[in-house]
């Protein structure tokens, strides 16, 4: 074959080859196999020393041009690839404005844990400080520093869970007036918020595991007014309206005297409806005077003090909030009640 005939096959090649490549790394390897130092166009020159004089310039010019027609389509084809490569990345990319938005599923608070922020607000900015003490209580905190005489039927073990004969999960949060009281000094304005609990047959209304809250005030001259109107107060801020409050005697060891309170039904303001069965009260928890035996086991002088204390469960208010029926949806994390809330 002479020399021209191989530099038109080389051409038709190389051609043929560039407007197939699909990449621009295909290119890259056509260009080193033709136009490289030692490519296929450029051993082609090296041919010349051994032509005539005649056909030196003639041959020499025809692979130079192969050359750069061979250069010029190489970039070309790259530029038509690239252009359609990153006319597929945008379509790729693109965004279809019309399609309907994504739902994202937020978490949010628990209700029961909304409504212990809400009370804890409450407390606060009456001027309580919010302490922890142990669920897992000693036996003397939770009974003994009480004043429970020691037939009292609380601290039967029907009512709460043992973990040794001295160790029991608490049964009140006011099972922390003894892990504070006799660590401070009056005017002392506490409160604790968590859970406790009680040996119990599960059903609707009664948990073995629920919330309560449990607050003291000791200063001089506390009286049953002044708890009336802390009740009353936080009554108000809770329910958001003005509501009675009502104290019916009771007994509880650590308080003397000692009552049951009831707040105005802040469903039917008072009137009477299904949820207060008719009484317009709906009752929430203990109170009373802080028994001296309490003040004097912490160190504090009953003649010169008085304080009161009380405390209530926190899901009977979501609970006649929401018209929630059953406790027991409070601990189980079902999705379809938390959804509800
Ligand atoms: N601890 C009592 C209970 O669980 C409630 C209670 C009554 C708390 C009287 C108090 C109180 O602080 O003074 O039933």
């Amino acid at each position: 074959m002479s020399g021209k005939d191989e530099l038109v096959g080389i051409r038709t090649a190389a051609l043929g080859k560039v407007q197939a490549a699909e990449s621009s790394a295909q290119l890259d390897e056509i260009d080193t196999q033709y136009l490289g130092r030692k490519g296929e166009l450029t051993l082609q020159l090296r041919r010349i020393g051994s032509l005539s004089q005649d056909e030196r310039k003639d041959f020499g010019q025809s692979v130079n041009d192969i050359k750069a027609e061979l250069s010029e389509a190489i970039a070309q084809r790259r530029q038509a690839l690239d252009a359609g490569e990153s006319k597929a990345k945008l379509a790729a990319e693109a965004v279809d404005v019309t399609l309907p938005g994504r739902f994202y599923q937020t978490g949010r608070p628990h209700i029961l844990i909304e409504t212990i922020e809400k009370i804890k607000r409450i407390f606060i900015g009456l001027g309580y400080e919010f302490v922890e003490t142990p669920e897992i209580e000693d036996y003397k905190y939770n009974f003994e520093a009480l004043n429970y005489p020691p037939e009292h039927p609380a601290m039967d073990e029907q009512m709460s869970f043992y973990i040794n004969d001295d160790v029991l999960l608490r049964t009140h949060t006011t099972a922390y007036q003894h892990r504070v009281m006799p660590y401070r000094k009056p005017p002392m304005r506490v409160a604790t918020i968590g859970k406790t609990y009680r040996y119990e047959n599960v059903d609707a209304t009664h948990g073995h595991t629920f919330h309560q809250v449990d607050c003291f005030a000791i200063d001089h001259d506390i009286s049953l007014t002044d708890l009336k109107g802390t009740i009353q107060q936080f009554a108000v801020e809770m329910f958001g309206m003005d509501v009675n409050v009502r104290f019916r005697p009771d007994f509880f060891p650590f308080v003397e005297p000692g009552a049951e309170f009831a707040v105005t039904c802040f469903l039917c303001k008072g009137e009477g409806c299904g949820v207060c069965k008719g009484s317009g009260w709906l009752e929430l928890g203990g109170a009373g005077l802080i028994h001296p035996n309490i003040l004097e086991k912490a160190g504090i002088d009953s003649e010169e003090y008085t304080g009161f204390a009380f405390g209530f469960g926190i899901e009977r208010m979501p609970m006649l909030e929401h018209g929630i029926k059953d406790l027991r949806l409070f601990m189980e994390n079902d999705l379809r009640f938390l959804r509800q809330l």
